[in-house]
């Protein structure tokens, strides 16, 4: 699938199986999506460009790097939330945005009910934190309210992908990257991924016990 970069790197591959696992509770699963996080934000800030300056060593003069566009994180509510401290370990002069959405249990369609992002987008590199990618209504929805505010480089960062929710985000946003640990077989009828990781969420917070 074109723009659809996949994270194939085994400490990923170990984690998610932790993540997927029911077994796995709570306080566990937050602390692995996080760490999964750290490791994904080397993978999707490859390419970033840079801007060189000069520095000094306590020796001599040498040239320095900084990221060249400012960075800004944006989860959507409440499962991206579980992201933003991974990536912000090892990004940690990124704004943080958030877009609140959550899925119509039977329309599986997106409802708003907060946002707030940082200004200047047009600037920045936007990266769109959600663990889940499923209908990619939601996903889609919340990139649409970035280009709305300026956003011109948005990448999409999902920890599990279904083909129908590449497919639409895709159609909607045919320029954006989408990057995902897995991308899984199909949704069910109920629209969650399979096999998934169950529902992201629920299982971050504790929510469906
Ligand atoms: C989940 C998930 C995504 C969305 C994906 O959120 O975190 O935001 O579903 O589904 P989609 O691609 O079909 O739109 P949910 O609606 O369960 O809200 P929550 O995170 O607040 O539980
Ligand atoms: N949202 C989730 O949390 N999990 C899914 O499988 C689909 C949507």
């Amino acid at each position: 699938m074109k723009n659809l970069i996949q994270i194939d790197h085994p400490l990923v591959k170990r984690d998610l199986s932790i993540l997927r696992d029911r077994r796995t509770r709570g306080n566990i699963f937050r602390a692995v999506l996080r760490r999964t996080s750290s490791l994904m934000a080397y993978e999707v800030t490859r390419d970033l460009l840079l801007r060189r300056t000069k520095i000094r060593t306590p020796l001599e003069a040498t040239t320095g790097y900084t990221v060249a566009h400012p960075i800004v994180l944006v989860p959507i509510l409440r499962a991206g939330l579980g992201m933003v401290g991974g990536f912000v370990e090892v990004i940690p002069d990124a704004r943080v945005g958030h877009i609140g959405l959550y899925r119509n249990e039977e329309t599986l369609q997106p409802v708003d009910y907060y946002f707030k992002v940082p200004k200047h987008l047009a600037r920045s590199t936007v990266f769109v934190l959600d663990p889940m990618l499923a209908t990619g209504g939601s996903g889609s929805a919340a990139v649409q309210y970035l280009k709305d505010r300026g956003a011109r480089s948005i990448r999409f960062v999902s920890v599990v992908a279904a083909p129908q929710g590449v497919r639409f985000l895709h159609r909607n946003h045919p320029e954006i990257q989408i990057y995902t640990c897995a991308l899984d077989r199909t949704l069910n009828r109920n629209g969650y991924i399979l096999p998934g990781l169950g529902d992201a969420g629920d299982r971050m917070f504790g929510t469906n016990e």
